[in-house]
């Protein structure tokens, strides 16, 4: 990542590690901005921080993190090479969903952050951050259980030409063991998108 993107990244991050938005602020510990490399040019979006997130103040470092960096590494990527944030920057209260308005408030950061890094492609993880991405990229939204794994592309002015690939939450397939094998193949066929590309 070249230093001027860096830096307008770090300068969003902050904004947001001092945001009063949206009620969330008053019960967070940490507000999770996102980190990561991005060698590859892959942004990886997920719903928002969990209980360990909030206290670290970064994403995807519980159990669903570890995951997901096993998900990584079996395609050969680190956290290097990927660009990781949420749709809401702070916590939910018991880890419930968030609210339209919180979603609301906290969309700009998330808007900036993709303007910024330009990505090439967006994998999504589970609903919300593929509902989000859907509203934004004018796709037309189709169920999780019907979108994972495909391949979308979308042009927009604001953004350019990304290459959108939605997937079930790492979580749900803690939950739910039969959709890890799901993930996993979805896994693959981001890794065939970059030998692609
Ligand atoms: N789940 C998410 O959606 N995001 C995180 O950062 C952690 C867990």
């Amino acid at each position: 990542m070249d230093p001027k993107t860096r830096e307008e990244l770090e300068r969003i991050a902050e904004e947001i590690r001092h945001c009063t938005r949206c009620p969330l602020h008053k019960s967070r510990t940490n507000a999770v901005p996102g980190e990561g490399g991005f060698q590859r040019g892959v942004l990886m979006i997920g719903e928002a921080p969990g209980r360990n997130e909030d206290l670290q103040g970064r994403p995807f470092v519980g159990r669903a993190g570890q995951l997901l960096n096993e998900l990584l590494d079996s395609i050969g990527l680190t956290r290097d090479d990927v660009f990781i944030t949420n749709v809401v920057k702070c916590r939910p209260p018991n880890n419930r969903d968030p609210a339209p308005e919180e979603v609301k408030a906290c969309s700009p950061y998330l808007e900036r952050q993709i303007q910024v890094l330009r990505p090439r492609i967006i994998v999504t993880l589970g609903r919300h951050a593929w509902k989000w991405v859907c509203e934004h990229f004018g796709i037309p939204y189709e169920s999780i259980s019907k979108a994972h794994g495909k391949i979308y592309r979308a042009s927009t002015l604001l953004y350019g030409v990304i290459t959108v690939i939605p997937m079930y939450h790492p979580a749900a397939a803690i939950y739910n063991k039969e959709l890890l094998p799901v993930l996993r193949e979805d896994f693959q066929k981001l890794k065939a998108l970059l030998e692609d590309q």
